[in-house]
């Protein structure tokens, strides 16, 4: 059996098996990668506060999020074409994810469609939506969800254009893909993805297939879908969403603290921070640069705060609760795991991700995840009351 010891270990293994054209795909960020790197750099820099002394025998990670009950406080992101780190990919997430005890999200550019997902996994699952020029796909899109169940819709804001991403270029993984020699090498080469594949239920944009004419002609659908993303749309957008979704709402894609007032007086449920994972805007601040001022300034709101955009550890989501967030998403940490080793990997990140928030926890004295004070790390403004006794009896010293 292989030795997964941190996501890490997954993305050498999905690096192995996977094609290079789709495994960059998913390791890409756009243009010069300055976003991409400045996620993690500044995730890295951020440093705990080791607390000792205190009692951390009971740890509580789960918690909820937007009402429904997690295990811990992440959700799997939506990502397009999910699908091609392994066949199947967007089911084997979802049900991962329901076993495990977090939500999936299945993107509008997933493989796998809603009414496929739905088929094939007990509990409801949330879906994404990219807005399209033509409002009846929209519309459409919203009416499957709502048929499938789909217990939340998340409207991503910030793909209204198309960041280039160098390496898909250069790999021929534009739209359409191209067969060239090195690419059909590529697959060749890894037969342990390539003949499952043969036998994938789906292998186009299965949500989009019977919303578009020539749909069979991949060139001819990817074209289309790439002329649909609609630049046009501002915050009153959200509004028409809301009216025509009528559930629970998290818009995504916020970096700026005036964006997310604005979307919490159109209604979001949830804001999530967010650059795309580095793969939309370069030059973009990191998600955790931003956080603290925009949980400032709609701290409080009856929305729910979340981030993502760089999470490879449990460490990380910490990192993030204490920045202000009250729950994450991870995207490529899992498409990783999918990649690597299918369902059980994605299992095998997540348990991952919870084995190293349950000691990060222990040694930061904390015993809840749901309750994370922001002096959990250094720099923090204020002291923490982690735990009465022990804030009083260092009241009583200083005194
Ligand atoms: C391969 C890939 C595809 C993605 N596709 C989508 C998408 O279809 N819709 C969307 O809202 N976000 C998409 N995202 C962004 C993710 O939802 C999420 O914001 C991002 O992955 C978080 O950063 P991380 O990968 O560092 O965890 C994608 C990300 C990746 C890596």
């Amino acid at each position: 059996m292989t030795i997964y010891t941190n996501i890490e270990d997954l993305r050498l293994a999905a690096a192995r098996k996977v094609p290079k054209p789709f495994f960059e795909y998913v390791e890409n960020g756009s243009y010069d990668e300055l976003t991409l790197r400045a996620n993690r750099r500044d995730l890295d820099a951020i440093r705990f506060r080791q607390r000792v002394m205190l009692n951390v025998s009971e740890r509580r990670h789960g918690g909820t999020m937007l009402g429904e009950p997690v295990t811990i406080p992440l959700a799997l992101a939506p990502t397009g074409l999910c699908g091609s780190m392994c066949a199947d990919g967007e089911i084997k997430a979802a049900r991962a994810a329901q076993r495990f005890g977090v939500p999936f999200c299945l993107s509008t550019m997933s493989v796998a469609s809603i009414e496929d997902v739905a088929a094939k996994v007990e509990r409801p699952f949330w879906f994404q939506l990219y807005l399209m020029k033509d409002r009846s796909i929209s519309e459409s899109l919203i009416d499957r969800a709502k048929a499938a169940r789909c217990s939340a819709l998340v409207l991503t804001m910030d793909l209204h254009v198309e960041g280039q991403r160098n390496r898909d270029v250069k790999n021929g993984l534009g739209i359409p893909p191209k067969l060239t020699p090195a690419n059909i090498w590529s697959i060749v080469s890894h037969p342990g993805w390539a003949l499952p594949m043969l036998r994938a239920s789906e292998w186009t944009f299965g949500n989009l297939k019977s919303e578009v004419k020539n749909a069979g002609d991949l060139g001819e659908l990817a074209q289309w879908v790439k002329s649909q993303f609609d630049p046009s749309f501002d915050w009153r957008t959200i509004d028409w969403v809301r009216e025509r979704w009528g559930g629970k709402l998290i818009v995504k894609g916020i970096l700026d603290a005036d964006d997310a007032k604005l979307a919490v007086k159109a209604g979001a449920d949830a804001v999530l921070v967010s650059n795309h994972g580095g793969r939309q805007l370069d030059g973009a601040a990191s998600t955790a640069s931003q956080l603290p001022a925009i949980r400032d300034a709609i701290g409080g709101a009856a929305a729910e705060l979340w981030a993502d955009s760089g999470i490879r550890s449990g460490q990380d989501v910490l990192k993030f609760l204490a920045l202000g967030a009250s729950a994450c998403m991870i995207g490529r940490a899992y498409l990783y795991g999918l990649g690597a080793a299918g369902e059980d990997g994605v299992t095998r990140a997540l348990e991952l991700i919870r084995d190293e928030m349950d000691v990060a926890m222990a040694l930061t004295g904390l015993t809840d995840a749901a309750k994370v004070p922001p002096d959990l790390i250094l720099g923090a403004p204020s002291r923490s009351a982690q735990e009465p006794a022990a804030e009083a009896y260092i009241t009583h010293l200083d005194g």
